[in-house]
């Protein structure tokens, strides 16, 4: 809609001029732009959407309205395979709404036939079997602001206020809970889809497994997602956080990796703010009655300053190594990372976290990343895919030292998130297939005494942000470097998450991700080739391809067989 209004914009005369000078301002002066016309766009977005919210929480049965919207799901899939078309299906949302930073071609480029999925609203809670029912494009914002006040939590609550939950489960989602229940579509029990004939099913443990187990990492390549049941558990109101400042690579890895296993805290998390130091945090929920109230620190309030920032100032502070300990209210913990979109709110509003700004519009930010990225200038798309990073890796544990130097070798950018993450082993005699994720191959036993399940331990590292390369003025290839990481992220048989830029060709792609499962389902749930496979729709070299007919993506996969 917005981006039509833009186009018809252009079109106007001496719209050509304007546009020049637009683009110019937009480009150069990008913190001013955003301050003056983002945030506030974005604060009524947000208004509107929360009042919905609450009226459709309030006076409608959702449950009713949900089937009709399902059922308008399944005749436009229908219509699709009436017509006879052979454009391949994906979501009608735009690839600026999504808070994934790639464009997506694929969307504009007329190569996709799109569905319009309006599936905004939390359907159930159901307290006595510990879930809650969910449309695909309910956020995390909207989940923990319903959840929290009903001390209630999901237990892989993703950061960034506007994540969907669609978006975590058919791609991937992961927090700082994750060393205990693993990956966010580790806590989900049900799914209910829409598939390429039309038809509605669901899928759970219990009932078309094999369907089940496929979702995950298959980004919306297998039916469209219409509901989400996942697992609730009891919150408590603060987190108890501790920080423990490292001045060494080799402790500080050591630290946190000891935190992950041990799992005696609720959350393990790191920032890495140079190639030796870092800040480890564990944090563990407490009740109101076990605050020190002298250590409480409300951090989401306005003013506070960015919390990478916080942290950082606990590594100048602390030469000591000694660890020190804050109380934070639970959702000022969990979306922790919301207000300076990590860190990436620095260089688009460099004055962000000056305590003027703070204390004047703290309150306005962040901005919407879809409207970021709407109101970015083709040049400015051109400096992210160029001169700026935004990758995640999963490797093993054991192998977080050196990933960090790595790391440090080709982006050589700070802070770096690093998250745990549990990769469960839940094959069986019944499902004996893994699915996109190989089996690790440290899987000999369970972590800890009593644990049924195998497992091993991953750990996720994200560089988000502009390479010292480019700060320096120096030549910086963004594709190069990101296969160099690439490359070494396969040698260690870890994964790179998919929301991100991608350069694999398609062999290496396959041979990072067990297709043997996918491919099995593709053709059994989608023989007509409705969707497109997963590389089509990921990696920069499959979505050239779409545009000049996905078709033969598929046909390749299929002939790979
Ligand atoms: C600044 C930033 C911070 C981030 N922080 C985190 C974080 O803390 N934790 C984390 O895990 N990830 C994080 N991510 C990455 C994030 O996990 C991915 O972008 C994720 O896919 C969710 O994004 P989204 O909700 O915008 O989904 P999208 O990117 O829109 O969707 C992802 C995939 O799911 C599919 N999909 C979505 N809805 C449906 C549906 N209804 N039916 C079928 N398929 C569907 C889409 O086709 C798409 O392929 C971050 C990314 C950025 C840029
Ligand atoms: C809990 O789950 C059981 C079994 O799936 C179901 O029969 C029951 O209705 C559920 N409880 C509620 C309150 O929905
Ligand atoms: C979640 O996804 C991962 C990766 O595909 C998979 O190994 C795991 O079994 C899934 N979890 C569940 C509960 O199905």
């Amino acid at each position: 809609m917005a981006s039509h209004i833009i186009d018809a914009l252009v079109k106007l005369p001496f719209a050509d001029k304007a546009y020049d000078i637009a683009t110019e301002f937009m480009t150069e002066h990008r913190g001013w732009f955003v301050i003056i016309f983002v945030l506030p766009f974005s604060l009524l977005f947000d208004i509107f959407f929360q009042i919905r919210a609450a009226i459709v929480m309030r006076f409608y049965s959702a449950p009713e309205l949900h089937n009709e919207r399902v059922k308008n799901i399944q005749n436009q899939i229908k219509a699709h395979l009436e017509s006879g078309s052979t454009k391949r299906l994906c979501t009608a949302r735009g690839g600026w709404q999504s808070i994934s930073p790639g464009n997506r071609d694929y969307k504009t480029s007329g190569a996709s036939h799109q569905i319009s999925v309006n599936l905004y609203d939390i359907l159930t809670l159901d307290e006595e079997n510990m879930t809650v029912r969910v449309e695909p494009m309910v956020n995390m914002g909207q989940l923990s602001h319903y959840l929290t006040p009903l001390g209630y939590t999901i237990p892989v609550l993703p950061e960034m206020d506007d994540l969907t939950v669609g978006g975590l489960m058919m791609g991937v989602g992961i927090e700082c809970s994750s060393h205990k229940y693993g990956l966010f579509n580790d806590t989900v029990v049900e799914l209910e889809l829409v598939l390429s004939d039309g038809s509605c099913v669901s899928c759970s443990k219990t009932k078309n497994r094999e369907l089940f187990d496929a979702c995950p990492w298959s980004y919306g390549t297998l039916g469209m997602l219409t509901a989400v049941t996942i697992k609730v558990m009891k919150s408590k109101p603060f987190v108890r956080l501790e920080y423990f400042p490292c001045y060494d690579k080799k402790k500080g890895a050591a630290l946190f990796q000891k935190h992950s296993e041990e799992q005696m805290a609720d959350f393990v998390e790191s920032l890495a703010y140079s190639q030796h130091e870092q800040v480890v945090m564990t944090g563990t929920y407490v009740d109101a009655s076990e605050v020190v109230y002298a250590e409480k620190n409300s951090i989401g309030l306005w003013y506070k300053p960015w919390f990478f920032k916080h942290v950082q100032s606990k590594l100048l502070a602390n030469k000591d190594e000694g660890s020190t300990v804050e109380y934070i209210p639970l959702r000022d913990y969990f979306h922790r990372h919301t207000k300076a979109i990590f860190w990436e709110l620095e260089q688009i509003i460099p004055v962000g976290n000056h305590p003027v700004f703070r204390f004047l519009l703290g309150w306005a930010v962040p901005p919407k990343v879809s409207f970021l990225k709407l109101t970015q200038t083709q040049k400015i798309k051109e400096l992210y895919e160029t001169q700026h990073v935004i990758q995640d890796m999963l490797v093993p544990m054991s192998k977080l030292g050196e990933a960090l130097d790595v790391f440090k070798k080709q982006y050589d950018l700070y802070p770096l998130w690093i998250c745990p993450y549990k990769a469960y082993d839940y094959t069986d005699a019944e499902a004996p297939h893994r699915c996109f994720l190989r089996k690790p191959e440290g899987t000999k036993k369970p972590f800890l005494e009593g644990e049924k399940l195998r497992s091993e331990m991953y750990v996720d590292i994200g560089a988000y942000g502009i390479p010292q390369a480019v700060l320096d003025k120096k030549p910086f290839d963004a594709v190069a470097t990101g296969r160099k990481v690439e490359e070494y992220v396969a040698k260690v048989k870890g994964f790179q998450m998919l929301y991100a830029d991608s350069y694999m060709t398609k062999d290496e792609f396959r041979s990072m991700f067990d297709h043997v499962h996918y491919d099995k389902m593709k053709s059994k749930y989608d023989a007509r080739g409705a969707f497109p496979e997963v590389y089509a729709k990921v990696c920069k070299k499959g979505q050239a391809l779409w545009g000049k007919g996905g078709e033969k993506v598929a046909e390749e996969g299929k002939k790979k067989k």
